[in-house]
């Protein structure tokens, strides 16, 4: 496995590498969410180029990019063993040098869910993400279900911008009591770890009471409030019954729909979302 930092490193190893190339796109501190998206893409692909960066213009300055957790050894070593040929950590400067200006925005899609509370994390997001396709030029990328709307929201860029690359969305990997997992679950202490276990087991109620006829969004979104409120160390900041494709907020009776929520447990904020009606 072989480590770059510089885009023209970059571009030397990857003219290298056989076709078709997979990316898997990362903030580093891996966990098994993270490596299921790796493993995906080497079953899929020749070869696959990892990348680590935290990214600093997808937080906002009140959020988490100082604490953000960062294991650089420890990454290496995970990604290796599930068999990536090639990691990209760029640099800072090297990724946004002073004079930067230049910025990728999708509409609609950002105006909602995550977009309400964090107004410029997706500017930031699918501007570095169309700078890692620009470096890597891959013909899959993959991304993890657990991020919804960036999924929905990169999907809508590659189609918008006309990239020759194919989105690939993997499945939630969870922990054995159903929290998904995240970096960010290293914030929780003992209590909060337990009382994040409410965000899957809402999800799960409201998915239960769909699958026993319940089609009213309102019902379904009532169901994951109240189960929330009911968890004193764990506040809601939105519950979500909306499309999967177009994420406007469904009313009334529902066929198909993406439940999705963030909630706050002490400082830490956590997301989560779970498909009803596939
Ligand atoms: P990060 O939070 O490190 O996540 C990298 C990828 O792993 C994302 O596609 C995310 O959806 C996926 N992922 C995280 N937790 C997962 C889980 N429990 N199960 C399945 N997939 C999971 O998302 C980002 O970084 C950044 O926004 C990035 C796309 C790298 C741009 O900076």
């Amino acid at each position: 496995m072989e480590t770059v930092t510089s885009l023209s490193e970059l571009r030397a190893a990857r003219a290298e590498l056989p076709e078709h190339v997979g990316i898997v796109p990362t903030m580093g501190y891996l966990h098994d969410g993270h490596l299921s998206l790796a493993e995906r893409a080497r079953d899929e692909c020749a070869s696959v180029v990892a990348t680590i960066f935290v990214n600093p213009t997808q937080f906002a300055p009140e959020e988490d990019l100082d604490a953000y957790p960062r294991d650089l050894e420890r990454d290496l070593g995970l990604l290796k063993e599930v068999g990536v040929d090639l990691v990209w950590m760029p640099a800072l400067k090297g990724m946004y040098p002073d004079e930067f200006q230049t910025w990728v925005t999708v509409d609609d899609l950002t105006q909602v869910l995550e977009g309400t509370s964090r107004p410029t994390h997706f500017r930031g997001v699918t501007t570095v993400v169309a700078k890692l396709f620009n470096g890597v030029q891959p013909q899959k990328a993959y991304f993890g279900q657990k991020d919804a709307q960036q999924a929905v929201v990169i999907q809508r860029m590659v189609k918008d911008l006309d990239f020759p690359i194919e989105i690939v969305v993997c499945p939630i990997v969870r922990e054995a009591d159903g929290l998904a997992m995240s970096s960010r679950n290293t914030y929780l202490n003992p209590e909060q770890r337990q009382a994040a276990t409410v965000l899957y087991r809402s999800l799960s109620a409201a998915k239960a009471a769909f699958e026993a006829g319940e089609r009213q969004a309102e019902k379904l979104r009532a169901v994951v409030a109240e189960m929330v409120d009911a968890e004193p160390l764990a506040q809601l900041e939105y519950i979500s019954c909306a499309h999967p494709e177009t994420l406007r907020e469904l009313q009334g009776a529902v066929e198909r729909a993406l439940l999705s929520m963030a909630v706050r447990v002490g400082k830490t904020r956590l997301i989560d979302n779970l498909e009803v009606g596939r």
